[in-house]
């Protein structure tokens, strides 16, 4: 792969991986990522700005190896302690055991652990300075972005924000830049898809850093994964903050109702509910798993005060869109949320009480009590789940 150079004496020499289908075990990519690692090289001294996933070692080495010797890097900066940033460190400090590596206080901690032997460090703080020559790196406290140790590294003279994984989308192309790729309608979509997956939980940590990025001019954003953003970058940003300041807009009292169903039991019981629901004052939105993307329904999720899961029992267990449902729920904090759960049973009916079991442990207020119904609703059973819609509705109103 070849490098590039991106600005004066600053050099992309990461690794793409256009085959990766899956990020992390459980995020599914159809576009594979990148590795982004960034050498800054000023008059006197020479940083490497993260590093690769582990396997793509020789390639970061082969890159670096272009512009100088490895052994004369002075700096390493690990702004995100993640392996698929951090893990070739282990390489380079096996080659290189007097390169100093810049990292957050936090990152120590899980370096010590990724690297299990003592290398030459240096903590950086808010708003600390490294002159190299030229070039003057300034670090930026970004906790949470997405992981506790996270900072963001910015180049003063070229006005460069090298973000790691914030602003960053799990995208592999030929080419490097935003205003180059042939198709960059899906590259917006990573990078969205990339937000929505991992950077949304992080809501009032991305407004923070978005508030303390506007004194910094930005003339290009060189993230760790996805394309390097040299056109618009600040609409990223202002995309980020617009998407991050969701959370000032879930007053608008919406419950979602999601449910999926084999026969039409569950979901004339949905109907049901969300009727029930209006008539309490709330406005539905009700979605059936099976025919709304999952992001859509995360979307409402999370504008939602409250939501209803409606789920029939397949083979004793909960079926496989209101799992991958409940598995997506770690992308919001819905801690203390109002939520509950319907559905139609043949034989036994477990995955009401098991959904139930779940939403409690993840600390959502469980209530009402589920509606179960065995087979097809009689008429009695839909003015339960009216009933019990309006109820839901009551519980809304008072939070
Ligand atoms: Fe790309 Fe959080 O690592």
């Amino acid at each position: 792969m070849p490098t590039e150079t991106i600005a004066p004496n600053v050099h992309w020499v990461g690794a793409k991986d256009p085959g990766l289908t899956v990020f992390d075990i459980v995020i599914p990519t159809g576009y594979g990522t990148t590795y982004n690692s960034y050498l800054v090289r000023g008059t006197e001294k020479t940083a490497l700005i993260d590093c690769v996933k582990r396997p793509f070692a020789h390639e970061l080495f082969r890159n670096i190896a272009e512009f100088l010797p490895l052994e004369t890097i002075d700096y390493v900066v690990i702004n995100h302690s993640e392996p698929d940033h951090a893990g070739a460190l282990v390489d380079l400090l096996e080659r290189h055991p007097k390169v100093t590596v810049l990292l957050s206080r936090s990152a120590k901690t899980f370096v010590d652990n990724l690297v299990n032997a003592g290398f030459p460090f240096r903590i950086v703080g808010d708003d600390d300075e490294l002159p190299l020559g030229g070039k003057t790196l300034r670090f930026i406290n970004a906790p949470f972005l997405h992981w506790p140790d996270t900072i963001l590294t910015y180049l003063v003279e070229d006005r460069i924000l090298f973000p790691c994984d914030f602003l960053g989308a799990h995208y592999s192309s030929p080419e490097f830049f935003n205003d180059e790729l042939h198709e960059p309608g899906k590259a917006r979509k990573a990078f969205e898809f990339y937000y929505g997956t991992i950077m949304r939980p992080y809501k009032e940590h991305i407004l923070k850093a978005c508030e303390r990025l506007k004194s910094c001019p930005i003339s290009m954003i060189a993230p760790s994964h996805g394309p390097i953003l040299r056109k618009d970058p600040l609409s990223y940003l202002s995309w980020y903050e617009e998407r991050a300041s969701i959370l000032s807009r879930v007053k608008e009292k919406k419950a979602a109702i999601v449910y999926v169903s084999a026969y039409g039991n569950t979901a004339a019981m949905a109907a049901k509910v969300a009727e029930g629901v209006r008539a309490g004052g709330v406005e539905p939105v009700l979605m059936n798993a099976v025919e709304i993307p999952i992001d859509t329904i995360i979307d409402e999720f999370e504008v939602a005060a409250g939501f209803l899961i409606g789920t029939p029992t397949l083979n004793s267990n909960v079926p496989h869109p209101i799992l991958q449902l409940i598995a997506n729920l770690v992308v919001l904090n819905v801690k203390g949320k109002p939520a509950s759960v319907f559905g139609s049973y043949g034989w036994s009916g477990e995955a009401i009480k098991t959904v139930q079991d779940i939403l409690t442990s993840m600390r959502l207020k469980v209530s009402p009590e589920p509606v179960r119904v065995r087979m097809s609703p009689s008429a009695a059973d839909l003015a339960a789940c009216v009933e019990f819609g309006k109820q839901f509705a009551e519980i809304l109103q008072g939070t």
